[in-house]
């Protein structure tokens, strides 16, 4: 019945909703550490505008997005026309392989990496080629040597999920003057706004003028809180984001979506706020693995990727049954690996108490 594809592709397995969780384990708290949200919520502006809005749910949403498409080009310098806003991230990534892969083609991912990239590009019946670095740090040799004749796309993520760690400026300005120009970069920055203090990291959005073939993904779902709502964005070349406007549905963001997402533009503060805990909640991770000698990765966004040195599983049931859920490094072929979301004062005290009873009692 259906296409062959399919046989090979995994469902999205998502976190369940915290009412979910409480329900289902009986649990008056849960601390939701897996889905790297926003701990701080969203920005009471982007609430305001949509209960504001509510009255006119009975009407279709700007099919274009123009306000927020507005709003974004005078933010990020580049002309509304190449700019696109999508579903969420997500849809970006979806619509990229449906413009891009052909059944045998090829793209590339560097491992760990976020696991949409390969639903994807197999949907396509492309190939996704999976490479890996000597360490968990970012290597442009380790990418440049994949590429074939076949390669359409090559998936760069920074900061990394599930690592956290970056691209450097001089390492991303050698994968772009190195790679073909007829072979698509996606530059997935859903977690800009936490690496963006650091003195390496390069703003994507300034190398796209003088590389055609690069498209930056960026979300609403992190530093600004909105995950619930789905919006996220691209920006390129005007010839790319034409490509993706030419097959995305046709309401696709929704109207609540755009006028939170459009308020929480007006709203820097938050995202400042989101940022400052986020630094908080890291260091007071990093302070409790160092004491407890925890191997970590250095974050550069709202999560950390943890060598728990048992398997994994253990320290999960474990933490589930105190309410506290984090991501299995299973996902990414990890036994003893988790990710831990970065969460309020109290989730990170929740964490640190539940772990401490763990090594305490074995
Ligand atoms: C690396 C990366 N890219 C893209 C996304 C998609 O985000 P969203 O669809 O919520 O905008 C995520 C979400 O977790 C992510 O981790």
């Amino acid at each position: 019945m259906f296409r062959k594809c399919l046989d090979q592709l995994d469902a999205y397995k998502a976190g369940k909703p915290i009412s979910v969780l409480k329900k289902e384990l009986g649990l008056n708290q849960v601390y939701k550490l897996n889905a790297n949200e926003n701990p701080n919520g969203p920005s009471k502006e982007a609430m305001r505008s949509v209960s504001e809005i509510l009255e006119q749910i009975s009407t279709y949403p700007d099919a274009g997005s123009e306000r927020i498409r507005q709003s974004l080009s005078g933010v990020l310098g580049v002309k509304p026309s190449q700019i696109m806003i999508g579903n969420g991230g997500d849809e970006i990534l979806r619509l990229l392989t449906e413009i891009l892969i052909d059944p045998g083609d090829e793209a590339i991912a560097i491992v760990p990496y976020f696991s949409l990239y390969k639903n994807n590009v197999q949907l396509m019946n492309g190939i996704l080629k999976e490479v890996k670095c000597e360490t968990f740090e970012f290597e442009p040799k380790t990418i440049l040597s994949a590429i074939t004749s076949k390669t359409r796309l090559i998936f760069l993520t920074s900061p990394n999920n599930p690592t956290g760690t970056i691209i450097r400026r001089e390492q991303l300005i050698e994968v772009l003057n190195q790679v073909p120009k007829d072979i698509v970069i996606l530059l997935d920055e859903a977690y800009y706004d936490y690496a963006a203090e650091c003195m390496d990291y390069p703003d994507g959005v300034a190398y796209l003028k003088s590389h055609e073939n690069l498209i930056i993904l960026r979300t609403f779902s992190k530093s600004f809180g909105l995950a619930g709502l789905r919006v996220g964005y691209a920006v390129s070349s005007e010839k790319i984001i034409e490509a993706l406007l030419k097959i995305k549905l046709v309401f696709n963001v929704n109207l609540l979506a755009q006028a939170a997402a459009l308020a929480a533009l007006q709203d820097p503060r938050h995202v400042q706020k989101s940022i400052e805990q986020n630094k908080k909640s890291l260091m007071r991770l990093y302070d409790y693995f160092n004491s407890r000698k925890i191997e970590y990765i250095h974050s550069h966004a709202n999560f950390v990727f943890v060598n728990f040195n048992r398997p994994i599983s253990e320290v999960t049931q474990h933490l589930s049954k105190d309410g506290i859920f984090i991501t299995p490094g299973t996902v990414w072929g990890y036994d003893t690996w988790g990710r831990i979301s970065t969460g309020t004062d109290e989730a990170m005290t929740a964490f640190i108490d539940s772990m401490d009873s763990l090594i305490n009692n074995s």
